[in-house]
């Protein structure tokens, strides 16, 4: 049964402090709560009865009223609540619960990882811990006392500061922890444990001392280092771009290697997957390093941006992370390339995030509506979100745009809001009308920006036509035209940058603002017809059409100041190429191309003052889930063959330059993941991809020697994933050999999984079925299960087999997860959802998998995805 928006109403209680205490024990945990208790003026009089939160894993033990215990005609039990009739307007309330923390295969309240205990509470979590009203919207002053065997579990933590310590009769440890800040349940955390520990310091730039610590299992506290520099820059980063300063003395983050999501961002104590915060050169890729940085800034720039502002309820999910997703790209790009960062940003967000705007869980980044609110953690409220606040600081600029978040954070310190909150705040601060804007907010689908144009000689005008439209989507038949900013600058047949007017405004760079169903703009000054360069930077997340010619695309390429479309301009010329391809392939012609993307390849692989990552990024050809976003209908055996066809080709083309490029990148020394090796280090190994493609028995070698000798993971794994994706002769054997090199690291042997996983192979099926019985495979661990059910996904040969197997075996799959863990089970679903864009044959049989699902017992997670997908 879905929960909509529009019935929103304020909690009837509040609940102004909550008193827990956990009584660890390895079989069972005893929870008692006493919660201060209120009806909440707000709502009105009321004699409405007390309905509290409870998962069905919760056993109730007793309940008393200010200290009166309730018999049981006073109260009632269902499967997900507790219902108390008849309350005083104040009182405390007195629980005492039973749960099974090693029981607990959810991973949501508390559960066991490895030896220690955790608990991840967002978004509904806390219900299966105790009964409670478990909603954003109700804030609560939280005070822990954890009881545990302190020789099992000598570190016992919670949000806050620990305030005593002390030993029962029976000689278990007592720790009691404060948090000041009211806070939603969904921040609450507890681990209990034995770990290591590395501490540190920052001093805030009002002169205050936090301490610092990251707590992991003692034989990986060698490798928190990089996350802990990380996490200061985080903390410097936010009192410089956004005046926000951390406020407890301390901040602690743990890693546990059993978590559904990356990261959470509890009050104080962060707890992150293993897999988002270890880090050394010998077990971590340069990719993986940046994720670590951006994650650690992820769930530090929450306890602004999602902790002391809160979400109201959760439609208002993308408040906090399309806001702190925003946050996390901007520091990146401070910290890194900016036009680096971008790219790989919109490069994911037109590839997963359109997919998914294009699917049937489309939704709005406000949904009206949902099932499950775990399956909303999605790419839409994350990333679309994330362009939603980028357009808003294109709209106010800098200036403006601080000063709106100045006046959100000022304005609703301490309480729980909702997107419309935000968006005034930014309006009141800068008088820019966003009543329009507001639309992005509402309206699911990714909008088409149309561009025609003409030059008018006699009176040097070039006007550009823009005609918007936003497809239907489940639930929203018609759209309203949105407020689109679309950055454009001029280049004149040389690639010079040119000036124009625009209503009076001469400049290189205008923003033009699209607000209607279509719209004419005028430049003025020409002497001649311009190339325009449109949507720089992606100022807006939509899908532009415009006809270049590809001499128009490879003076973009070569010579547009904006470096973002620099890059956009050669993957518009690259999907071209590869589309004539995929048509012969459907056709059953024979593939032949006259490319004209190795001559912009040609100019980009000599030119040395390039920088390195962004050549590396223009020469990574559009992905196959990126051209499947593209098709329709999808034929994924055509996309394979057409972009092998065209990388082999390209690779013969340019074989000298490929060469030349990788000796010349070829970084040695001590491993550093600084910006400048990193970029080299891309380039050198795309570059090594070209050149083995030919065959050439040197580039053989050099994949063999670089596997063998490289200091570090980026270079190994990229010599292996080489090998085993140019089917070169030794890629068995290297994958057995990096196996056995890294069997005890558990983040790397993910890697191989993986990478396994996602062989091209007509026994791909087979490869898979022996990994899961694999001793490296444990179905109960999620980063265990996505790379090796997420990489099967991705391969083309096994998971979209003619014959329909590869979708069977994942159904068979996530029918076992279903029941085991509903949150990755539904995740799994999403390579099923796309089966009305495949191509007939194929899109049969995956329907036939969905429906067979469907007949199973459901979680709702899993119910919501597939009911939705066949609707
Ligand atoms: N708030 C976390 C983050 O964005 C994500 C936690 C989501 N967890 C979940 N089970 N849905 O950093
Ligand atoms: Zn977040």
């Amino acid at each position: 049964s879905a929960i909509f928006l529009k019935d929103y109403k304020v909690p009837p209680f509040l609940i102004d402090k909550t008193e827990l205490t956990f009584d660890l024990e390895e079989a069972t945990t005893i929870v008692t709560s006493r919660l201060h208790m209120r009806r909440n003026p707000a709502f009105g009089k009321s004699t409405a009865p007390l309905v509290l939160d409870g998962g069905e894993d919760v056993k109730l033990i007793g309940v008393a009223m200010d200290n009166y215990s309730l018999p049981p005609e006073e109260y009632r039990v269902s499967e997900d609540k507790l219902i108390i009739t008849a309350t005083a307007d104040k009182f405390v309330l007195t629980c005492e619960t039973l749960i099974e923390p090693q029981n607990n295969t959810r991973l949501e309240g508390l559960y066991r990882s490895s030896s220690m205990f955790c608990t991840q509470c967002e978004a509904e979590g806390f219900r299966h811990i105790t009964y409670y009203l478990d909603r954003p919207d109700v804030m609560s002053v939280f005070t822990t006392t954890i009881i545990a065997d302190e020789s099992r579990y000598p570190v016992m933590l919670s949000n806050g500061n620990e305030v005593e310590r002390g030993k029962t009769e029976e000689g278990k440890t007592v720790v009691v922890w404060h948090d000041p800040f009211p806070k939603p349940a969904y921040l609450f955390a507890l681990v209990a444990g034995d770990l290591a520990v590395k501490n540190d310091v920052f001093t805030t730039q009002s002169q205050r001392d936090v301490k610092l610590q990251i707590f992991t299992e003692t034989h990986n506290i060698d490798k928190v280092d990089y996350a802990m520099e990380a996490l200061k820059r985080s903390m410097r980063w936010d009192e410089e771009a956004y005046g926000r300063e951390y406020d407890l003395d301390i901040f602690m983050i743990v890693a546990v290697d059993d978590f559904n999501m990356g990261a959470m961002e509890n009050k104080g104590l962060n707890i992150f997957n293993s897999s988002c915060l270890l880090a050394s050169p010998e077990t971590t890729t340069d990719d993986n390093y940046l994720r670590v940085e951006a994650i650690v800034a992820h769930e530090y720039f929450h306890n602004w941006s999602g902790n002391r502002v809160t979400c109201r309820d959760w439609f208002q999910l993308s408040l906090k992370e399309g806001f702190t997703v925003f946050r996390d790209q901007t520091f990146s790009a401070d910290m890194h390339s900016e036009t680096v960062k971008r790219v790989e940003d919109v490069a994911f967000l037109k590839t997963a995030q359109f997919a998914e705007d294009a699917g049937p869980m489309a939704h709005p980044v406000r949904p009206a509506s949902f099932i499950e609110i775990s399956n909303f953690y999605t790419l839409t409220v994350y990333e679309k979100g994330a362009e939603i606040v980028r357009m808003i600081h294109t709209l106010l600029g800098a200036e403006k745009f601080r000063a709106g978040s100045d006046l959100y954070f000022e304005r609703h310190d301490g309480q729980a809001v909702t997107c419309d909150d935000f968006v005034a705040a930014m309006q009141d601060a800068s008088g820019v009308d966003l009543s329009q804007f507001k639309r992005w907010y509402s309206q699911a689908g990714t909008p088409t920006v149309l561009v025609t144009d003409s030059f008018d000689e006699s009176t040097g005008t070039y006007r550009l036509t823009m005609k918007q439209d936003t497809p239907a989507t489940p639930g929203q038949p018609t759209k309203l035209a949105v407020h689109i900013p679309v950055r454009v600058g001029l280049l004149d047949p040389q690639g010079a940058e040119l000036t124009s007017s625009v209503q009076g405004v001469d400049a290189q760079e205008h923003v033009l603002h699209l607000t209607s169903n279509e719209q004419d703009f005028e430049f003025t000054g020409l002497t001649a017809r311009p190339v325009p360069s449109l949507l720089r930077g992606f100022s807006a997340p939509v899908k532009l059409r415009y006809d270049y010619s590809t001499t128009d695309l490879l003076l973009l390429m070569s010579s547009d100041t904006d470096g973002f479309n620099r890059w956009s301009a050669s993957q518009q010329l690259a999907v071209g190429e590869l589309n004539t391809l995929i048509k012969q392939s459907i056709d059953g012609e024979t593939l032949s191309i006259d490319s004209q993307l190795a001559l912009g390849f040609k100019t980009l692989l000599n030119d040395a003052s390039l920088d390195p990552a962004m050549v590396a990024l223009v020469l990574a050809l559009p992905s196959q889930a990126y051209l499947s976003e593209l098709a329709n209908p999808i034929y994924p055996a055509a996309i394979k063959q057409a972009r092998d066809f065209l990388k082999a080709q390209l690779a013969n083309v340019l074989i000298e330059d490929f060469k030349r490029v990788y000796h010349e990148h070829n970084v040695t020394g001590e491993y550093q993941a600084v910006a400048e090796d990193i970029a080299r280090r891309s380039l050198k190994n795309t570059a090594l991809s070209y050149w083995v493609e030919t065959g050439n028995e040197l580039a053989q070698q050099a994949v063999l020697d670089q596997f063998q000798s490289a200091n570090n993971m980026t270079d190994q794994f990229a010599a292996l994933s080489i090998a085993v994706n140019t089917q070169h002769a030794k890629a068995a054997d290297l994958l057995s050999a990096f196996y056995e090199q890294w069997k005890n690291e558990p983040l790397v042997v993910n890697k191989w999984l993986m990478l396994s996983a996602s062989q091209e192979s007509d026994a791909a099926l087979t490869t898979v079925k022996s990994l899961m019985a694999h001793p490296a495979f444990d179905l109960k661990n999620p980063n265990k299960v996505r790379s090796v059910l997420g990489g099967f996904g991705q391969s083309m040969s096994g998971f979209h087999n003619a014959d329909g197997s590869g979708y069977r075996f994942l159904a068979d799959q996530i029918i076992v997860l279903n029941k085991k863990n509903p949150q990755i089970a539904s995740r799994l679903c999403t390579p099923l959802t796309r089966w009305k864009k495949l191509q007939p044959e194929l899109s049969v049989k995956m329907k036939a998998e969905l429906e067979r699902i469907l007949a199973e017992d459901l979680s709702k997670d899993v119910y919501e995805v597939v009911s939705k997908s066949l609707a």
